[in-house]
């Protein structure tokens, strides 16, 4: 066994988790090293914390619910387990979500879904306008039709990013913050270790866990842009506080239990441009004001923008690369919070008993790349 760590590119709630479960399965010696301040610097702090695969199934992308589904079913484990080794756990809210229509273009579109739904399993109820607001009472007049979703689910995405650095830590984890890493180092099929600044660390395996900034020296580019999210944080008062996320096209709004009432979000091709533009956040606001009209009142706490790391085929891309060593967990575009104890579990049997579940090929990274290692089956 080398005497070299496991070392992981990306501090956010991927690579944190990837962490935590290499050291609570074994891996004697994990580092991470993550560009700016783990947790807060990339697109887990403004991340809305949906766990919701059956509101966010997107046509065609049926491998991305059913992995979405499989991660959520493994979140009461996940947060039993982390409550051994942190103080503060988020509770899963197990709430359900709501996507309605306030139109008759978004109900046409919230019909194809529901058909779309049904063709792929997903249980889902119709209801019509009142239905809706008897699940939901501050929803507005303008609703006309919903969609229940029984089964998603919601957290507190930043507590639990915090309680997973601290596990990391109290397990004998180091976080490097603040530091680069420029490369990974290649000797033939296997990588030897990372190039920060002048010093070549050694590894025993990589693992890139960037966020939408996942370029790295040394490595095969990976087709992953950013598209941009501008998100509002009010502050909800008693009179506003939704009973669950509630979604439709082109926003959303997500009630935390930190006070917050997020209001979401914006999908934009504008590279890592992180200003906050009045078009977004006016689009957003006036959205989600009327599904929900006593949002009016309420304070804005924050307005936060965030680059979702988005592969061209929009999966995941999670496995062994072209080095026998070098693990990729990236990519994962609006789903990095609920897929974290997927690929967290997915990577850490890969790298310490070489085990692959076959029910994942589709997020392997040899879809992007000429020269693949085969995976063990
Ligand atoms: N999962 C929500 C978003 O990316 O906006």
């Amino acid at each position: 066994m080398s005497e070299h760590p496991h070392i992981i590119v990306g501090g956010g709630i991927i690579g944190l988790s990837i962490g935590w479960e290499l050291l609570r399965n074994g891996a004697e010696r994990v580092e991470i090293y993550e560009a700016g301040e783990a947790v807060r610097s990339g697109a887990t702090w403004v991340a809305a914390g949906m766990l919701a695969p059956r509101a966010e199934a997107n046509f065609e992308e049926v491998g991305i619910y059913h992995a979405g589904v499989a991660s959520l079913n493994a979140y009461p484990d996940f947060l039993a387990h982390l409550g051994e080794d942190a103080d503060n756990v988020p509770r899963l809210d197990t709430c359900g979500s709501l996507m309605i229509a306030t139109n008759v273009d978004d109900k046409r579109e919230l019909d194809r879904q529901f058909e779309f739904r049904k063709r792929i399993g997903c249980p889902a109820e119709r209801l019509d306008g009142s239905a809706a607001r008897e699940r939901e009472p501050l929803l507005g007049p303008r609703v006309t039709s919903a969609l229940w979703l029984d089964g998603d689910a919601q957290i507190n995405n930043r507590t639990l990013a915090l309680a997973l650095k601290q596990a990391f830590v109290k397990c004998g984890g180091i976080l490097h913050e603040h530091t680069r890493v420029q490369s990974v180092i290649r000797n033939g099929e296997s990588v030897t270790g990372i190039q920060v600044g002048d010093e070549v660390i050694p590894a025993a395996s990589v693992i890139i866990a960037t966020g939408a900034d996942v370029q790295i020296g040394g490595i095969d580019p990976l087709p992953v842009r950013p598209v941009k999210g501008q998100m509002i944080g009010l502050r909800a008062e008693p009179f506003a506080m939704l009973k669950q996320p509630i979604l439709a096209t082109k926003a959303y709004l997500v009630p935390k239990d930190d006070t917050r009432l997020l209001i979401g979000t914006s999908a934009e091709e504008v590279g890592f441009d992180k200003r906050v533009t009045a078009g977004p956040i006016l689009n957003i606001l006036h959205r989600a004001w009327e599904m929900v009209p006593a949002i009016y009142e309420l304070e804005i706490e924050e307005i936060i923008t965030g680059f979702r790391p988005t592969p061209r085929d929009h999966k995941p891309i999670v496995g062994r690369g072209t080095a026998n060593n070098l693990y990729y967990a990236t990519g994962h575009y609006r789903h990095g919070i609920l897929h974290a104890p997927l690929a967290a579990r997915l990577i850490s049997q890969l790298i310490l008993s070489d085990r692959w579940d076959r029910s994942y090929d589709e997020f392997l990274p040899s879809r992007f790349f000429t020269k693949a290692v085969e995976v063990a089956a």
